[in-house]
């Protein structure tokens, strides 16, 4: 048996994706631009996804963008905000995902706008009364803080700090790689000026995604070309990818109450064996998070060492809490940022609809090998 319990780091395709794929694949090869027939089906192959993806948010079409993925979506809200919004400040939190945090070393190494991290409590939560205050002090911003968080699952009050970005007339990013098509989110009620998807976290194709651009922020292009996409994003549109993700996307969207019940369920069952198998666990995800991840802590062992190894070998996938810097394994940044011991060894285990309670009881018993039973 073969496990896969890292679905935050990335999904199967599912057979329905992969079928619509190789539909337009095998049928639809104009280029979009074209404006005969086979450019013309090309491109109602993107416009329809963009519907899609646009109704899915309650936004409208022209608020879409195709990408490469989050990681260009990101950069894209947090660069052009400063070039083409006057934002002169971004305030961001220590356990944004690398995309948002390496971008904010550019902008601050290069002085681009002020940059401020806000730290979370033990539970990845920002305190949003500080940050009211902070904003009280009108200097143009972009707030940037992500949906849900992919290494502890800690979920930001959307709707709270939407509310609270409006009411200080502060732009408002958000990072949604994890949340998108896994919880609902209607942009006609809950305002951000930009948000971003990655198909490949919701069952979708590899290497494609978009950026929601709400119609009110006029941004220009991060780079130059053929001004496809409105000429928000040169470059000919991964026709495929595109169809791949808007199909992901809407069957999500369909199924979101089944599969969080079905996910939800995999994972309570997992988290009550771990919690009376095991000695000394400790969870630092919480039952308010998003329901897909589990991060759990083990006791330090001298097999707990080499517990990602020890998974692997065993048949498990999943992924490490820890970063790996000048040879030496520290805790991740977002684990340092909740505060947590670094001498335990955390795992990051993420299901999907596709998890049985048997995988779970496979892994529990791997497990028993690596990491002290409870007696
Ligand atoms: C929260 C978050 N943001 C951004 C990304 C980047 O997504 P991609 O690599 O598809 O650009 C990821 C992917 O791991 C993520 O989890």
């Amino acid at each position: 048996m073969r496990v896969y319990f890292d679905n935050a780091s990335t999904t199967p395709l599912l057979p329905e994706v992969q079928d619509e794929m190789t539909k337009i694949i095998s049928e639809v090869y104009g280029n979009p631009s074209s404006i005969h027939l086979h450019g013309r089906q090309a491109r109602i192959v993107i416009e329809e996804a963009r519907k899609t993806i646009a109704t899915g948010l309650n936004a409208s079409s022209g608020e879409i963008f195709f990408t490469s993925g989050a990681t260009e979506a990101n950069n894209m809200a947090l660069l052009a905000s400063i070039r083409d919004l006057g934002v002169q400040r971004i305030i961001s939190t220590t356990i944004e995902h690398h995309c948002i945090l390496h971008t904010l070393d550019y902008i601050r190494e290069r002085e681009m706008a002020q940059v401020l991290l806000l730290e979370v409590d033990d539970k990845g939560q920002i305190d949003l009364e500080k940050l009211a205050i902070i904003l009280g002090d009108g200097i143009p911003t972009l707030v940037s803080v992500m949906h849900g968080n992919n290494e502890i699952g800690a979920l930001c009050d959307l709707e709270k700090l939407s509310q609270l970005c409006m009411q200080t007339s502060t732009l408002l990013h958000t990072d949604t790689a994890q949340t998108i098509a896994k919880l609902p989110i209607n942009l006609a009620k809950t305002k951000v000026s930009f948000l971003c998807g990655a198909s490949h976290k919701f069952f979708g194709p590899k290497g494609v995604g978009f950026v929601y651009i709400n119609n009110d922020n006029l941004i220009k292009p991060m780079f130059y070309g053929g001004d496809q996409e409105r000429g928000m994003r040169s470059g000919t549109e991964n026709i495929y990818g595109i169809a791949g993700m808007a199909k992901a996307f809407k069957m999500a969207l369909d199924e979101m109450d089944y599969r969080k019940e079905k996910v939800s369920a995999v994972r309570s069952y997992f988290e009550a064996q771990l919690s009376t198998t095991f000695q000394d666990i400790q969870f630092n995800s919480t039952s308010k998070g998003l329901y897909n991840i589990c991060s759990v802590s083990f006791p330090p062992t001298p097999k707990s060492e080499m517990l990602m190894m020890n998974l692997d070998i065993s048949g498990i996938s999943a992924s490490s809490g820890s970063a790996c810097s000048s040879g030496v394994e520290n805790d991740s940044h977002v684990l340092q940022a909740i505060g947590h011991n670094a001498k335990r060894k955390t795992v990051r285990f993420s299901f999907s609809h596709l998890n049985t309670n048997e995988e779970v009881d496979f892994v529990i018993e791997k497990l028993k090998t690596i990491t002290p039973v409870a007696v």
